[in-house]
């Protein structure tokens, strides 16, 4: 069944080498989803080599897993191994299909990694923005051909995780659209098409949710007695251990992406900006075999 929105696949074009610009963490389970289900090569680019080599061994270590699992025979395993491959310049890009993006989340870092894309691949690359909440349209704002940019919005952990936002921008056209449904399908996601609104609709129903619970603690409520207050609704995780997962900095980008657009709908929690300069050390600690909040967290609300 074709899903809501999609194009006719028969628009879709054939990917056969993908590119991924970044090589940290969310940009590396990126490439391991791509080249375990896509089995094409896959080139990873970043601004110096030892974060490129990082990347590329991190690719490696995911796929001996899944082959510890059994999903992989050895042959299989060293076939997709090589198939990843790092490069410092995005000349590597050149016979790419499609190129997806997973860098800083700051605009003119993404407008300036798509400029510098176009200037490499073919006219018809489709260019792949894994933003959590920035505008899919400014971003493409800028190019020659913005109507090959599209919204592929990913969640943590991508190898787990079966929901793929995908966003149609202004000019995105629909065999950018169809291409990137498609490939969404090979990866094993279930697709959903969204509007370019500020943080798409999962990261605004999770701010949302977040900011409540920052509400709650900024009132004084002990972080550890808010974390665990939902328990018994059998969430997968709590409200902590979800910020842990995504990274609070990136949480509090999305805070702020969505405070710009919408002032009273959604505040931030200045206590959250301290945690993220505090969160150095992680939100959690052991201790003699229980996990808990750090205490010194509690000293921050
Ligand atoms: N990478 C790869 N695989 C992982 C993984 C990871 N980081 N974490 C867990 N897994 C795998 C495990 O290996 C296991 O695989 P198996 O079934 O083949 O053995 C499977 O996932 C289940 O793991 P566990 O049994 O260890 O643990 P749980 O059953 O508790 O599941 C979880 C872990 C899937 C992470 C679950 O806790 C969960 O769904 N949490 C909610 C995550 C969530 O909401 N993410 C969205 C965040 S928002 C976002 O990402 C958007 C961004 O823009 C901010």
């Amino acid at each position: 069944k074709r899903p809501v929105g999609a194009p006719d696949k028969s628009l879709a074009k054939p990917v056969t080498k993908v590119g991924v610009v970044g090589a940290g963490l969310m940009a590396s389970q990126l490439a391991t989803l791509f080249v375990q289900r896509l089995a094409v090569p896959v080139v990873l680019t970043d601004i110096d080599q030892e974060r490129v080599d990082k990347g590329v061994k991190y690719v490696h270590e995911q796929l001996d897993f899944q082959a510890l699992k059994g999903r992989l025979n050895s042959d299989k395993l060293n076939r997709l191994k090589a198939l990843v491959t790092g490069s410092l310049t995005k000349d590597a890009f050149a016979d790419a299909d499609f190129v997806i993006e997973a860098v800083f989340e700051e605009m003119s870092v993404k407008q300036q990694v798509f400029a510098e894309v176009e200037a490499v691949v073919r006219p018809d690359c489709v260019l792949a923005t894994n933003t959590s909440s920035l505008s899919v349209t400014e971003m493409a704002s800028k190019l020659e051909h913005p109507e090959r940019v599209v919204g592929f919005h990913f969640f943590n952990p991508v190898a787990v995780l079966p929901l793929l936002e995908v966003v149609r921008a202004e000019k995105t056209d629909d065999a950018t659209l169809a291409t990137a449904f498609v490939v969404g399908k090979n990866l094993k996601k279930n697709c959903v098409l969204v509007k370019d609104a500020p943080a798409f609709v999962v990261n605004r129903i999770l701010t949302r949710f977040m900011g409540v619970v920052n509400q709650v603690l900024d009132e004084g409520t002990p972080v550890e007695t808010a974390d665990r207050a939902l328990d018994p609704l059998g969430l997968p995780m709590s409200p902590f251990e979800l910020l842990e997962l995504v990274g609070p900095a990136v949480g509090l980008h999305v805070a702020e992406t969505l405070h710009a657009s919408f002032p009273d709908r959604f505040p931030v929690s200045e206590n959250v900006r301290r945690l993220v300069e505090a969160h150095k050390r992680g939100i959690y600690q052991w201790v003699d075999g229980v996990r808990v909040v750090d205490p010194e967290l509690e000293t921050l609300f």
